[in-house]
């Protein structure tokens, strides 16, 4: 079948590479219907998250209908219409038993590579590296989907492949920045980074009831899409002084909830991105944690900073008196 794979730092192309099999009971091969790239799959191009090799097929956020099913399968049929959580998790070990889905202990059969790094493996994802599994991604004609009972979701008749698509990561990951930092009605919450991640994040805490919610970006098009999508308002953080602004905004206190959506890849006009991004090309750090500093920063006292973001290892600058 023919595949999206990464090929190097700044490399893809579409290969031939081997269909995917049925290895296991619990596994099924879904015939990609659409699928998506996410923010995560720049930290790849970039370089940034190790254990990628050339050939590696690309893409975790994805949808389909299912082709084959194994023996063991038994929430699933061939012809259905489901939707795959991007990250992979057994549903029996101790974190899936404790709701920590993504930390599933059997999602990642390579936990060796992260805990040297970080002192325990996550779970696994599609087509996000040998230290996440090593699990063929979705940029694909089909792949396959391990642990299917648990992962797999059917779409309901009249769901459409374009809405339940974003139930495979932007959304949930969204709702999860939401929820963990227990936006409460009446917050303020700001929200750095108007991806599909961000504006899933501020979404959920509209749903939530936050009073006011903010979204932080320099990309017109993408504020644009916030204000007329999802409903939030909007700072350019190359126009205003972002801390300043939300301070305004929240009647001088700062906001109560601030979530970066950024990830290991932020931009800033001031000269740290110029310190940061020579430290990140120099490899003497993994991450441009700009977002994070602002939001910690900008957060009220005893406000809650959360960072839903993706990052590789150790950052300079970290504002950990505040
Ligand atoms: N935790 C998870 O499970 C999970 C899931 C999906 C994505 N992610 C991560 O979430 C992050 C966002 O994902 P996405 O798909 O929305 O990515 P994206 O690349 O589409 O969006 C990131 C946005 O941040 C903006 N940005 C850069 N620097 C900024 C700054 N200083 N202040 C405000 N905005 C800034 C960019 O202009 C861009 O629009 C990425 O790091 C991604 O890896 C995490
Ligand atoms: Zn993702
Ligand atoms: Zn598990």
């Amino acid at each position: 079948m023919k595949a999206v794979t990464w090929r190097g730092v700044d490399g893809v192309g579409v290969e031939s590479v081997d269909d995917p099999r049925i290895l296991n009971s619990h596994h099924l091969v879904l015939e990609v219907g659409l699928t998506v790239t996410c923010g995560s799959d720049l930290h790849l191009l970039g370089g940034y998250i190790p254990a990628m090799r050339s050939g590696d097929v690309l893409g975790h956020e994805f949808m389909g209908t299912v082709a084959e099913v194994g023996p063991g399968v038994t929430r699933h049929q061939v012809g259905d219409r489901v939707v795959v959580c991007s990250f992979i998790s057994c549903g029996q070990c101790w974190y899936c038993r404790n709701q920590l889905w993504s930390l599933c202990d059997n999602g990642n059969p390579n936990p060796a590579i992260t805990q040297g790094l970080w002192g325990f493996a996550p779970g696994g994802c599609y087509g996000y590296s040998h230290a996440l599994g090593g699990w063929a991604g979705s940029h694909a004609e089909d792949v396959r989907v391990p642990h299917t009972d648990r992962g797999a979701f059917p779409i309901p008749d009249d769901v459409s492949d374009e809405r339940a698509l974003f139930a495979s990561d932007a959304a949930p990951t969204g709702w999860t920045g939401a929820h963990q930092a227990e936006v409460r009605p009446e917050d303020v919450v700001a929200v750095w980074g108007a991806g599909g991640v961000g504006q899933m994040a501020a979404r959920a805490a509209m749903i939530m009831g936050a009073e006011r919610v903010v979204v932080i970006d320099r990309l017109d098009n993408r504020l644009e899409q916030v204000r007329t999508h999802i409903g939030a308002e909007t700072l350019d953080h190359e126009e205003v002084d972002v801390a300043a602004e939300l301070r305004e905004m929240s009647g001088g206190r700062g906001p109560d909830v601030c979530i970066e959506a950024v990830g290991m890849e932020a931009h800033s006009p001031g000269p740290q991105y110029l310190y940061d991004q020579v430290k990140q090309q120099l490899r003497l750090q993994t991450d441009r944690p700009t977002a994070v500093r602002e939001a910690i920063h900008a957060c009220r006292k005893g406000g809650t900073a959360f960072t839903l973001g993706v990052f590789a290892g150790p950052v300079d600058k970290f504002p950990l008196g505040r």
